[in-house]
Formats: C-alpha cells, structure tokens, sequence
C-alpha cells in the first residue's frame, strides 16, 4: 500500500483537483487499491468546505466528480500517516518541511516533480485570472502520469520485499 497527500493552502482548489485526477487515473490503471489518496491545506479558512465551485466545474467537464470532498487542513500525524506528501507550491513545501517532526520517513517534494524540470509549481488560482483553473487541471495532469509510474514501480518492489518497508 502507498499512501499519497495533496497539500496546497485552502485545500478547496489545487489540492482537491490532483486528488480527483490522481484516482481517476489510478481506477484506470487498476492500482486503486494499493494506492490511498486525500489532500488538505495548510491554512485552515475554508475547512469543512467542498472544493471551489470552479475546480469542481472544471473537473466536472473532464468527467471527474470531487464534489464529495471536504477541506481539512495539514496536521502532525500526517507526516506519519502518509508516503508522499506532494505540495502544490514552494510556499506550501516550505511550511511542510516547517512542520515536518524530526522522525518524519516521508517523502516532501512538489507534485511537479513528477514532470518536467523540478521545482515548478502549480499556480494559486483563487485570485487569478479566468483560465486559472484550465492551468492548474492541465499541470496536474502533466505530473499525475509519472506520480503513478513512481507508483507502480514502488509497488513492485513492494512485492518482491514482502515485510520490508523499503521507500
Ligand atoms: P488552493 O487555493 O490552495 O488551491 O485551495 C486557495 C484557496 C483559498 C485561498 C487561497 C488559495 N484563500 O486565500 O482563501
């Protein structure tokens, strides 16, 4: 089993967006069950919310339906919790690694990473300009192939080291 975190700031645009594409791509690569998802923010205004109607639009016109999810913000026993956990932004990464324990074994990093050159970010879309959220649904995309890659071949070591938790 892997278990992967979304981590962005309100945890009702970016974040919410990569969970829903993540599992989608995941049912259709039949990894589904061996691979948990969720996400959250590291601020906590929109906590108890659903995502932001425009993320949920704009995931509902690429057949993908977050609806159902509801805004948490980033707490301790995340950090031992979870695998990955993979930041939105460099702003976000950095309060990650702020809040990160000292025995902390998961990996940090940007879920860009998993694409292109390292460090990008995905964009805050909260403000910004209409097509903000085309934007963030088309760099997640870009990145969710090579996270479930990384995935894949996690699990096969998995396998052939049965009792070892090998990262
Ligand atoms: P997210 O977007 O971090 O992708 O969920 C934001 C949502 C809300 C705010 C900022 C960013 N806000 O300032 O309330």
């Amino acid at each position: 089993m892997i278990r992967i975190l979304f981590v962005c700031l309100g945890n009702i645009c970016r974040s919410p967006t990569a969970e829903g594409i993540v599992r989608a791509r995941l049912h259709a690569a039949g990894l589904a069950e061996a691979v948990a998802l969720d996400s959250c923010g590291t601020g906590r205004w929109h906590v108890g919310e659903s995502p932001d109607p425009r993320a949920q639009e704009e995931a509902r016109a690429r057949g993908i339906d977050i609806a159902s999810l509801c805004a948490r913000q980033l707490r301790i026993d995340d950090f031992h919790a979870f695998d990955y956990l993979l930041a939105m932004d460099a702003d976000n990464l950095a309060h990650m690694r702020r809040m990160a324990p000292a025995d902390c074994q998961a990996h940090l990093g940007l879920l860009l990473d998993f694409a292109g050159p390292p460090g990008r970010s995905v964009p805050d879309p909260y403000y910004g300009p209409g097509d903000g959220f085309a934007n963030v649904f088309a760099l997640i995309e870009q990145a969710a192939d090579g996270l479930i890659e990384t995935c894949r071949q996690r699990l096969e070591v998995q396998r052939s080291e049965p009792g070892d938790g090998a990262r």
